[in-house]
């Protein structure tokens, strides 16, 4: 099958597409016919050797596709071959097939087309782990989100005027922060400009700050990011794309009652498959009813693929970035 390969650990433009051998379902799992995937940006990460794991070169990278079933693995009930499904098995999914667990195995809805749903799972499923769960987000808090027109971020500006909260989108450049204004966002800051972002924060707040900080950037964007949180505000740590770990003052954390809560949402739907099932079956539902739209930023055929991974790599993207198989 084509594929997306990485052959050795080492730079984004090592990856080649050619061909692996055709995946087989385990026990308790299904083969999938890939007709589309999406980035996440440990995707890029992963070849590199900066990830949490990585798989064994020759291996594809892609944590989510969405596609139809085809062949089912010993012991797996209440799935169709020929249902069409979103999967997040991790890795694997940038190739013409892949096999994922059935626990990370989604049902879609008839009217949702595969990119939009190669799109979805992974990402809003983070999303209302982040806001939901960790962040307890309450209608008519202010949320500030970082890289608020990133993958991640732009789902989170939606999911967060969804359940009733004033969203303020922090981007690098007036085209990003133009797609958030797009998807909602109340209110707009250009982090590349003069003014550090907590100056806008508080400007913005009535010198207040944010109740909820969603901070997929890291490094010293959330260092200003801590500086522009409200009185008993919830920080949440959500990856660093900036490349650094920022090491957070406890002093901040104590004076205002601060929160700073990790979300790893592959870690939470490891250990609690049904809640995140719950998690996305309700994200669902958001969607059917329109509240929802994933913004697709770019769509790329499997043979050019690898230039998606450059657009991500270069700060280029706006949402999520495609790639069909078919
Ligand atoms: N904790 C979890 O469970 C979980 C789940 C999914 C993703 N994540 C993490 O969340 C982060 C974002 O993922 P994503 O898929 O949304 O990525 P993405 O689409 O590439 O968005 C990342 C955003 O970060 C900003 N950024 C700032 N400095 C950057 C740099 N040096 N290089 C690249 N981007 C930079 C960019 O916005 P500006 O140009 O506007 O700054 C970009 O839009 C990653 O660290 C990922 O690992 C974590």
């Amino acid at each position: 099958m084509r594929a997306i390969i990485c052959e050795r650990i080492g730079a984004v433009d090592d990856l080649v597409v050619g061909d692996l051998p055709m995946p087989e379902p385990g026990a308790g799992e299904v083969r999938v016919r890939v007709h589309a995937a999406s980035l996440n940006f440990p995707d890029l990460l992963m070849p590199q050797g900066k990830y949490q794991y990585s798989g064994e070169p020759p291996f594809a990278p892609g944590m989510e596709a969405a596609g139809v079933v085809e062949k089912l693995g010993d012991g797996v009930a209440g799935v169709q071959i020929g249902q069409r499904v979103a999967v997040h098995p991790w890795i694997g999914c940038f190739a013409e097939h892949v096999v994922a667990p059935v626990d990370w195995l989604f049902p879609l809805p008839d009217a949702m087309d595969f990119e939009t749903a190669a799109a979805f799972c992974l990402t809003y499923g983070t999303i209302h782990h982040a806001l939901k769960d960790r962040g307890r987000l309450q209608s008519g808090e202010t949320l500030l989100v970082l890289g608020a027109s990133g993958g991640t971020g732009l789902a989170t500006v939606e999911a967060g005027k969804a359940w009733g909260a004033r969203v303020i989108a922090a981007a690098s450049s007036d085209e990003k922060l133009a797609a958030c204004k797009a998807r909602g966002a109340d209110d707009l800051v250009n982090y590349a400009e003069g003014d550090e972002l907590r100056h806008q924060i508080k400007a913005l707040t009535d010198g207040k700050g944010a109740d909820v900080i969603f901070d997929s950037v890291g490094g010293a964007y959330s260092h200003q990011a801590i500086r522009s949180i409200n009185w008993g505000g919830r920080m949440l740590v959500i990856g660093f794309a900036a490349g650094d770990i920022a090491q957070l003052p406890a002093n901040h954390i104590l004076i205002k009652q601060i929160e700073l809560i990790g979300v790893a949402y592959q870690g939470f739907s490891r250990r609690f498959p049904d809640r995140c099932k719950a998690n996305i079956a309700a994200m669902m539902d958001l969607w059917s009813a329109g509240a929802l739209r994933p913004h697709i930023g770019g769509t790329y055929d499997l043979e050019n693929g690898i230039d998606a991974f450059r657009a991500m790599r270069d700060r280029r993207a706006v949402g999520k970035l495609v790639i069909r198989m078919d």
